[in-house]
């Protein structure tokens, strides 16, 4: 009796309140309608059924990996299109007709050929920001590409030439992947990249290093070409590099103006598998120092320090020179000063 007087005497406060005993039935079946209706959403065109479109994040569409051979339907409110690991051949002038604020277009590992992708295709795309298209069939980049670019991957293709006019005005461009590819001059198609920071040119058929390499760079990779020599003042231009990886090339001392490397701001400097019989000079501020497999037959601790007391010595940690003709005896005693950050040399 108690009971229900109590109950009684409570209900009417809850309802006035607004209370619903059964409200959390409502919430779910209007949530599976709210879901429903995002999954369905279908502003700028369906999602193709051989994509998925997720209902929380509209304007992303996955159709990486499900053995496409070509470009489904884009609905016009896509910003970030993944269609990697496919077996697309080809870009036709319609494919972005209605997604034109692509920013993300990530296209590698497909069948491209330079043949297949419209000339006119990506003068569409005017916010396009990073686009994908490593390891495809591509010989030469794609015409017309949005300036916009930040970041460029076409590394593992078959691209043998780069114009000027590939990448001119690309004033954004931060990172470039060229890797991988069967580029024999770069000409001066890198001259107007004033943002760039990396550049990966490593595995190509450079014989000499670029005429022109933009003065923004931190990072520059160039392993793997056949780079005999590099011109005088090769590094006086860069105020900001800090990576250099020139491993498995053909330099030879005679090849290396002196002081080339003794330049204040390098962190990392990769010269293995090359031809040298020398320690090149190299900065005091520089941290790790790759030489192993040359064919360096004296160490000089000159190269490292020029005067040692107790405010000049080198910053260098990592020291490789395994795989030369030098042994342990022919480290001198002071090494021990000039070398004193050193925790790892390996002879
Ligand atoms: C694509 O764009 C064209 C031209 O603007 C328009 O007529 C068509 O309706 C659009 N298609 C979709 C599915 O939005
Ligand atoms: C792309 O290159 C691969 C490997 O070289 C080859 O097997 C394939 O047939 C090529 N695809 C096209 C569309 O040319
Ligand atoms: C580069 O980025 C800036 C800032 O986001 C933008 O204002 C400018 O238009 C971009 N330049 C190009 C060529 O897209
Ligand atoms: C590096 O250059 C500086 C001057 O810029 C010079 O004082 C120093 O001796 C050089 N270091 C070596 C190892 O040649
Ligand atoms: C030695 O250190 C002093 C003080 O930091 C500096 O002024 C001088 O340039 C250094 N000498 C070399 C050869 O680095």
């Amino acid at each position: 009796m108690k009971i229900v007087l109590l109950l009684s005497s409570l209900l009417p406060v809850c309802l006035s309140h607004g209370y619903d005993p059964f409200s959390w039935l409502f919430r779910r079946h209007w949530q599976e309608q709210h879901y429903g209706s995002l999954q369905a959403d279908t502003t700028g065109g369906p999602c193709p059924e051989e994509c998925d479109c997720p209902p929380s994040y509209p304007v992303a569409m996955y159709c990486d990996g499900r053995g496409l051979t070509a470009i489904p339907f884009i609905p016009s409110r896509i910003k970030f299109l993944y269609l990697q690991n496919n077996a697309i051949t080809s870009v036709p002038e319609s494919a972005f007709a209605n997604a034109t604020d692509l920013v993300w277009l990530l296209m590698h590992y497909n069948q491209l050929t330079s043949e297949g992708i419209d000339e006119k295709v990506f003068l569409r795309l005017k916010g396009l920001e990073r686009l994908y298209l490593h390891h495809n069939n591509l010989t030469s980049i794609p015409s017309n590409l949005p300036r916009t670019l930040r970041d460029l991957r076409i590394d593992h293709n078959a691209i043998e030439k780069i114009s000027a006019a590939d990448l001119e005005g690309m004033d954004n461009l931060t990172i470039l992947y060229l890797h991988n590819n069967a580029v024999r001059d770069l000409g001066s198609s890198l001259t107007s990249l004033k943002s760039l920071a990396l550049l990966d040119i490593s595995g190509n058929k450079l014989t000499k290093v670029p005429d022109v390499l933009p003065a923004s760079l931190h990072q520059l990779y160039l392993e793997y070409n056949s780079i005999d020599s590099l011109p005088e003042g090769f590094l006086g231009g860069f105020s900001h590099l800090q990576y250099i990886r020139m491993s498995h090339n053909q330099l030879s001392d005679k090849g290396i103006p002196s002081n080339t490397f003794n330049v204040s701001g390098l962190v990392e400097l990769d010269l293995s598998y090359n031809k040298l019989e020398r320690i090149p000079s190299v900065s005091s501020t520089l941290q790790h120092l790759y030489l192993q497999a040359n064919q360096i037959k004296e160490f000089t601790l000159g190269s490292f320090c020029s005067i040692v007391d107790v405010v000049n010595f080198s910053k260098l940690q990592t020291l490789r020179l395994d795989g030369n003709e030098i042994s342990l005896q022919d480290i001198p005693v002071e090494t021990a000063v000039c070398l004193r950050q050193a925790f790892s040399i390996q002879i």
